[in-house]
């Protein structure tokens, strides 16, 4: 053991002095799942690395195959143990989570080390606010590995053209091997690994609008009302730091927010839902219920010398919850009762990495001391760091679970890691009203979607700085179509609701939202997959076509699910897949608008639309129309999931699945819809459908219970 405490000591990245290397032998290495491969090290302690990311624990179902190829190598370095896995030539890398720079990782180094970096300035980009110890490989043939590093300690990963390299502090981490047929099966795998998102409540899938902060409450009412007024859809108003009372968390202020509940009630009758933001900091004041409660039950963390640690965030001087201890999860998680009950419906932790505005590299001192308990070690804040926001996250949501045990939670979260997918979506940060970083938008959530967090997107317009109107109608142009969809600004920027800026920008943006509105159905779909079997959302172009190494970098147009292409305007000569894709308009004027993405339906597919609407509290089935792209052949399948849109009696049968199939027959396309799963009562009444060939739309209708022909 002596000498994995040595490995212990030592910090990535810094000087220490030199230990010499020595290799690790691997004490065990057994399939867990199929074509699953963990690799057990000698040394591994899991008192000191529990498996957080893994959503349980994993038993050996039989050995590892002979010809498996990709066995990672243990040694301790000076800089931290480094494990190796070779990879083969040609392999395009992909992953890594949250990260700046391009789609394809191929010589990228990471920072396993969650900061606070606005615009993503600090280090050059190489830690970001996420930590994802999880790179997938594909190799020129299409087939697909992935390799988990099942640790959550700082660490280095290096993606070079020949090996993934991982250097952590900590003892030596257990390694997970997937190799399948393709990316999609090697996603699968990592969602029965780490486990896949939970169903979101149909509502979160709509557009979100946020600004720091909307207050007073009048300014709050005032930016739901025009949404309505001026018709541009819209589910969710955002609630940012100054709702609370001198940033106090879990209070409001009574001058910004005279009736909270009021105005609630007032939102959700038109239609809306609530998100209000709540941080780990937790202002030093006795006379204030959070901290002395928190205080008398001795929850905070604590420096090195047993006080507790106090540093300054938004309120000034905060304690900060030890998340790592059970009673602190609990304690937290009944703050959440009386908070919701002012009806709220969302949740949004923010600076949860934690960011300590005064402490050393913006967060709080390695030294700080966490006490653990449960299957959870005590340890310093340099082990625990990275896990701080998972923490915060799982406690969150089991207190807003209690609240309303009926409904499906939604929590946003700045900071996570690996696995944190099962308890909360993510954004990608302060990222800044530039060009540059509406491009870097798309490479960064197709990234996450690759890295086991379908739900997820950027700032749309930009947080830090001015946005002008050509900046918001582009992004919003293909924002639209990020699995998360929400704009934001900083407190000292201009106005950037979609009608801030004319005339010409509003129209854009009611029309790239529509566009979004009528695709509920078949986003719904896809978030439902994303929950069954890991798959992104929002995807990469060569998943398409995965043997295909032209696409393999593209990076500006992308795909949604799996039929459909989305090409931002701002790209150029984008690389899309070969075969059959037709254009796709979805509301009036939208193949001419000057901002809007260009839409592509793959040919062989259907894609269920719904109508325009502009909140989901309306039936988008009035009616459905199913949007066909038959193949070479004639022939298309689609399917669609449905289900009440919150609550959990999907899990008892009460959802729909619809199978669409259409086929050529003569001078007809006969299309049919058969329900292939569940028992939830979907009235579709009349059933529109439009086919799409050699750039020409037929049209047709009729209802589901006899075959649809379309003359073509
Ligand atoms: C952080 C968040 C940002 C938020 C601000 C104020 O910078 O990343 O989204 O608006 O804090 O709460």
């Amino acid at each position: 053991m002596r000498k994995f405490f040595v490995a212990l000591t030592v910090c990535v990245g810094i000087a220490v002095p030199a230990v010499s290397a020595y290799s690790v032998g691997i004490v065990d290495e057994s399939l867990v799942g199929d074509r699953i491969v963990c690799f057990v090290p000698e040394g591994f302690d899991a008192t000191v690395t529990p498996e957080l990311i893994l959503q349980r624990k994993f038993e050996p179902t039989g050995a590892r195959p002979d010809s498996w190829s990709l066995n990672p190598v243990y040694e301790v370095t000076d800089r931290g143990v480094r494990t190796v896995v070779d990879i083969p030539a040609g392999t395009s890398l992909y992953g890594g989570g949250e990260v700046t720079g391009p789609l394809l990782r191929n010589g990228q180094t990471i920072r396993i080390w969650n900061t606070d970096t606005g615009m993503y300035l600090v280090d050059g980009g190489r830690r970001l606010y996420q930590s994802h110890p999880w790179v997938m490989g594909v190799r020129p043939d299409g087939s697909a590995f992935g390799v988990l590093f099942d640790t959550f300690h700082k660490a280095e990963m290096l993606t070079a053209d020949d090996r993934i390299e991982f250097v952590a502090e900590g003892t030596p981490c257990k390694t997970y091997v997937i190799d399948r047929e393709s990316p999609q099966a090697v996603l699968k795998g990592l969602g029965e690994l780490t486990g896949t998102m939970e169903m979101p409540p149909l509502w979160a899938l709509g557009y979100h609008q946020c600004r720091f902060s909307y207050v007073p409450q009048s300014r709050a009412e005032e930016v739901a009302e025009t949404f309505r007024a001026r018709k541009i859809p819209c589910d969710v108003i955002w609630f940012d730091i100054n709702y609370m009372d001198g940033f106090r968390i879990f209070t409001v202020s009574d001058t910004e927010m005279p009736d909270v509940r009021g105005m609630n009630r007032k939102l959700h009758e038109q239609g809306f839902r609530t998100v209000y933001m709540i941080d780990p900091g937790v202002k030093v004041d006795d006379n204030y219920f959070v901290y002395s409660s928190g205080k008398k039950a001795g929850i905070f963390v604590s420096d090195p010398y047993g006080n507790e640690f106090h540093g300054k965030v938004w309120p000034g001087d905060c304690a900060f919850p030890d998340f790592t201890r059970p009673e602190t999860r609990s304690w937290w998680g009944g703050l959440y009762k009386d908070f919701m009950n002012f009806g709220i419906d969302g949740i949004w932790n923010d600076m949860n990495e934690p960011s300590v505005f005064d402490g050393p590299g913006g967060t709080m001192p390695e030294n700080c001391i966490h006490l653990g308990g449960g299957n959870l070690p005590a340890g310093r804040h340099s082990m625990w760091h990275n896990a701080y926001g998972r923490l915060m996250v799982e406690a969150s949501r089991d207190g807003i679970m209690a609240v309303n045990p009926d409904k499906r939670p939604f929590l946003l979260s700045r900071s996570n890691i690996l696995g944190g997918q099962r308890y909360a979506a993510m954004w990608t940060g302060d990222n800044a009203a530039s060009a540059d970083h509406m491009k870097l938008s798309v490479p960064m959530s197709l990234t996450l979607g690759l890295s086991g967090q379908p739900f997820n997107g950027p700032d749309i317009g930009g947080f830090v700085g001015n946005t002008d109107g050509d900046l918001f109608g582009n992004w919003l142009g293909f924002g639209a179509f990020f699995p998360f969809s929400r704009g934001h600004a900083s407190c000292d920027t201009n106005d950037k609701e979609p009608w801030a800026f004319g005339k010409d920008v509003e129209r854009e943006s009611r029309m790239a939202l529509e566009r979004r509105y009528r695709l509920i159905p078949y986003i719904y779909t896809a978030f439902r997959r994303a929950h069954t079997d890991g798959q992104p959302v929002m995807a990469p172009v060569f998943m398409a076509d995965p043997a295909d190494v032209s696409l393999r970098a593209e990076e500006q147009a992308f795909l949604l699910g799996t039929d459909l292409l989305v090409i931002p305007a701002f790209a150029e000569n984008p690389a899309l897949p070969s075969g059959i894709w037709e254009n796709l308009s979805l509301v009036k004027g939208d193949t001419m608008g000057k901002y809007q993405a260009g839409l592509k339906i793959r040919g062989g597919s259907i894609v269920p639309a719904g109508r325009v609407i502009e909140n989901m509290t309306e039936n988008p089935f009035e009616p459905l129309t199913l949007i066909v792209c038959p193949d070479n052949d004639g022939n298309a399948a689609g399917m669609m999931y449905w289900d009440e849109g919150d609550g959990w009696s999907f899990r008892d049968g009460n959802y729909c699945e619809l199978a669409f199939r259409a086929r050529r027959d003569g001078k007809y396309m006969v299309v049919t819809v058969e329900r292939t799963g569940g028992d939830f009562p979907l009235d579709l009444g009349r059933i529109n459908v439009e086919v799409l060939q050699n750039g020409k739309v037929r049209r047709g209708s009729g209802s589901m219970d006899a075959p649809l022909r379309i003359r073509m």
